[in-house]
């Protein structure tokens, strides 16, 4: 099983957008996948019920803790057969819970949004994480994703050479986009719309899906060549 956590210590950055896309791209290309949401808000196991009954089963996972009694879901049963398993952090979580969720990952995938404030935020997030959460000595791959980009944006630079300076992984950029918005109220992952629309969409998006596979990027974010197997499979 390959397990990558989607995680920053702030909400609102795209944890859940990008749980949910990947795990809709391995569950699209026949891959056993899962997702565990750690988040009390539940928002990626909210999107999975959502999921309409022709899309692929992606197993559901609840890791969060109850706000009210304090104890741990029992439904975080995870298939043994699953390949692919996806973690949807909170945002802040508790060192307790971080050293919990960092025993059980390969890959850490760590979305940012465009504003100074965030990016700053990220920075010491990555610092705390690269030094409290043991992630070298763990052996655990660290990549950063700019999500919510508008065209213009050039506010990343400064966090492209801090991620690059730790030796970390820059693998793409995520436009502000209205189709992630609608993935996310339909259930489905944009490499499962149909729509002309989510071309663009798949295609910035596969750097990630690469990294996760093992492949370290060659080329700048922006530049990726590789056509999502759906895509070249349905032309
Ligand atoms: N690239 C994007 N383009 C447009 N809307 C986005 C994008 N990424 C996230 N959103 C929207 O922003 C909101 C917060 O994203 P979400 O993934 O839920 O963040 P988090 O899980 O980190 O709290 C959601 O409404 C989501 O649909
Ligand atoms: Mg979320």
């Amino acid at each position: 099983m390959n397990t990558t956590l989607v995680i920053n210590a702030k909400g609102g950055v795209g944890k859940t957008t990008i749980t949910t896309n990947l795990a809709s791209y391995f569950a699209a290309n026949g891959v056993a996948t899962a997702i565990m949401d750690y988040d009390p808000q539940g928002s990626s196991l909210h999107w999975l019920k959502q999921r309409p009954p022709e899309v692929p089963t992606i197993h559901g996972a609840n890791g969060a803790q109850s706000q009210t009694t304090g104890l741990r879901s029992m439904g975080k049963y995870v298939p043994p057969t699953t390949e692919q398993l996806i973690l949807d952090a909170p945002g802040g979580p508790s060192r307790l819970l971080l050293q919990e969720i960092l025993g059980r990952t390969s890959s850490i995938v760590i979305p940012v949004a465009p504003s100074v404030i965030d990016i700053q935020a990220t920075a010491n997030f990555i610092k705390e994480l690269l030094l409290v959460g043991g992630i070298r000595h763990r052996n655990i791959r660290v990549a950063v994703v700019a999500n919510r980009v508008r065209s213009s944006t050039t506010v990343y630079e400064p966090l492209e050479r801090f991620v690059s300076s730790l030796g970390l992984s820059f693998l793409a950029r995520i436009l502000d986009s209205e189709v992630y918005v609608e993935a996310a109220e339909t259930g489905v992952g944009i490499f499962e719309m149909d729509s002309e629309d989510s071309v663009e969409q798949c295609r910035e998006f596969m750097p990630i899906i690469d990294w996760i596979r093992g492949i370290e990027p060659v080329a700048a974010p922006k530049t990726s060549n590789v056509i999502p197997l759906k895509q070249s499979t349905a032309s």
